[in-house]
């Protein structure tokens, strides 16, 4: 008998974990420690259920946004994850065209399996960011910057909490390393190689030393705009605010840095309360459903990024698989804002949560 077809983020998750190898399913599923934070990830969307209200016309409801000017078809974008080809053999440029397709944006990481050459190819025209890591040899940084900055990307986005990589205990378990024949070109750049290293191998790129006066100056010079994130508290936000961020991700990296951090959707209103009058904020961690995305929204921030179940899809159906979970996340926005009382994403406050 053949298998129903996925409808839900959690098919695609239960999916994947049937078709991947140990050492792949260890890496994209796991988080740091205790998974503590992963778990917490999730559950936390949960512990702030939804006030709708009734009797609104909401017979035209459209999930259409903006963030940072960009208009996009969902507050739902793409977080930059690490080895698309290890999920799919079309890799990023098989999930640029599926976001492209979506009418939403990617970020292509800089542990990536494509330059940014690649995916502004395979998606001509397509809003998308750059995730940086800020590599120990600079030179390696600023050419993907610049190839993303010439290729059209609409921002940088700065990930600054991971120095060193969290403890993911799943990876040393199944000995995980990068699969042979794949290549990480910025890795690559600074190693010589990429296939076979470990996750430590891969962080071993990036600079632990980064500061604030180094954001500082890299948001100066950059032609486009800089996103900062994962920060987790309001003393950072004001910080980002104040060194030249355009906008903060509140994230805790999915659970893989700091196990034992607090869920995002409970840092969420302390960051927004602090700067969200002076830019947009955005959240990850555990977004799985169209009414977590609501939620997010009447805690204040501008737009939700979701990663895992990214590569699930990838996994799953490549190119097809991955907009069909973003399809997936629209169609389940749409609804949820209709039966919340929101005619469009901006009509949902504060007082739409408990
Ligand atoms: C397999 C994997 C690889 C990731 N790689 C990166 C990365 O290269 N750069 C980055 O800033 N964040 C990375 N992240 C974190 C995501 O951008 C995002 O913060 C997180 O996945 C959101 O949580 P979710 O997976 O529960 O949606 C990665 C996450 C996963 C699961």
């Amino acid at each position: 008998m053949r298998a129903p077809d996925p409808i839900n983020l959690h098919d695609y998750e239960r999916l994947a974990a049937e078709q991947l190898p140990a050492g792949p399913l260890g890496y994209y599923a796991g988080g740091a420690g205790d998974e503590r934070t992963l778990r917490g990830n999730e559950a936390a969307w949960a512990s702030r259920p939804l006030r709708p209200r009734v009797l609104v016309d909401v017979g035209e409801v459209s999930a259409a946004t903006s963030v940072l000017g960009i208009p996009v078809s969902m507050p739902v974008l793409v977080a930059p994850t690490a080895l698309h080809r290890m999920a799919h053999p079309a890799g990023e440029q098989a999930t640029a065209r599926a976001a492209a397709a979506a009418g939403t944006l990617l970020t292509l990481s800089t542990l990536a399996t494509s330059t940014p050459a690649e995916v502004a190819a395979a998606a001509p025209g397509a809003p998308r960011w750059f995730q940086l890591y800020v590599t120990r040899d600079r030179s390696i940084s600023r050419a993907l910057v610049d190839q993303a900055v010439e290729h059209g990307f609409d921002g940088i986005v700065v990930t600054v909490d991971a120095p060193v990589p969290g403890r993911r205990e799943r990876d040393h378990r199944t000995g995980f390393r990068v699969p042979a024949d794949l290549d990480m070109p910025a890795v690559t750049a600074a190693l010589g190689h990429s296939g076979g290293v470990s996750v430590e191998d891969f962080f071993s790129v990036v600079d632990p030393a980064v500061t604030w006066a180094d954001l500082e100056q890299f948001a100066s010079d950059c032609e486009v705009p800089v996103i900062v994130k994962g920060i987790q508290t309001a003393e950072d936000a004001a910080l980002a605010c104040e060194h030249g961020a355009a906008a903060v991700v509140v994230s805790n990296h999915g659970g893989r840095q700091l196990d034992g951090v607090a869920p995002t959707a409970e840092v969420l209103p302390e960051v927004v309360d602090a700067v969200a009058d002076r830019l947009e904020v955005y959240v990850d961690g555990g977004i799985r459903r169209g009414t977590d995305v609501l939620t997010a929204l009447a805690l204040g921030a501008r737009a939700v990024l979701i990663g895992r179940p990214v590569l699930w899809g990838l996994v799953v159906a490549g190119e097809d698989g991955v907009r069909h979970v973003l399809e997936t996340m629209r169609d389940e926005v749409e609804s949820a804002l209709a039966l919340l009382g929101a005619r469009s994403p901006e009509e949902v406050v504060r007082a739409h949560v408990r």
